[in-house]
């Protein structure tokens, strides 16, 4: 078993609190509009779920699923979506188009300009759990943002994945990461000299 160093964001609680305050700020962006709310695949379903159910209700939820490739040591392409919503549910609709976090912003980026430009959406309203603008690498700003960080941390959990792993934790925490970016997993030698009382809290769940 990995378990990986790291530190506790923001708690199941803070979370909902958060996400209050990104419903009362999107409730007067949509106001009596017909929207379609579309959380990008899958990192911001969990997200989206929650926020969904504190908006007011009749809104017709859809999908896309969208890859982003390179980053900024390797050439761009362009993100194309691989799973895109019923096109009913988007020519002509407001669109409250959701994703986990705005980080680059090329996910974004892509997958408003489709919506826009090829599947025809009147309007396209961008609301993100977590926004990162430390590591924006095109000019794209959410809407609304439950939380902004200022400071650049491998964030998991709440939909965030590392490698696949850890979307299902109900809480935010950053991976403690070494000197070339990557996740420092804790080593057998630290793993048995952590005392009871550490294991039995949340930290325990962070192993694959
Ligand atoms: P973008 O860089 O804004 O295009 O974000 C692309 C995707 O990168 C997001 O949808 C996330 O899945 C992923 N991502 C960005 N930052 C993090 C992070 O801190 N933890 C986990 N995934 C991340
Ligand atoms: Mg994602």
């Amino acid at each position: 078993m990995i378990r990986y160093r790291h530190r506790i964001v923001l708690r199941a609680q803070e979370l909902s609190e958060a996400l209050d305050g990104l419903a009362d700020r999107l409730k007067p962006l949509i106001g009596n509009d017909e929207v379609t709310a579309i959380p990008v695949l899958g990192g911001a379903m969990f997200f989206a779920a929650d926020l969904v159910r504190r908006l007011p209700s009749g809104l017709v939820m859809d999908f896309i699923r969208i890859q982003t490739y390179g980053d900024a040591t390797s050439p761009q392409q362009e993100a194309k979506p691989d799973w895109v919503p019923n096109p009913e549910n988007v020519k002509g609709k407001h669109v409250l188009l959701m994703d986990d976090i705005l980080d680059t912003g090329r996910t974004m980026t892509a997958a408003r300009k489709f919506l826009l430009e090829e599947m025809g959406a009147a309007k396209v309203t961008i609301a993100v759990l977590i926004d990162k603008p430390v590591r924006r690498a095109v000019p794209i700003n959410a809407d609304a943002f439950a939380v902004q960080f200022d400071d650049d941390q491998f964030l998991v959990g709440f939909g965030l994945d590392y490698r696949g792993r850890f979307r299902n934790l109900p809480f935010l925490a950053a991976l403690e990461t070494d000197i070339d970016g990557l996740p420092m997993s804790v080593d057998v030698a630290e793993e048995s000299a952590v005392s009871e009382e550490s294991k039995a809290s949340e930290a325990s769940e962070l192993a694959q």
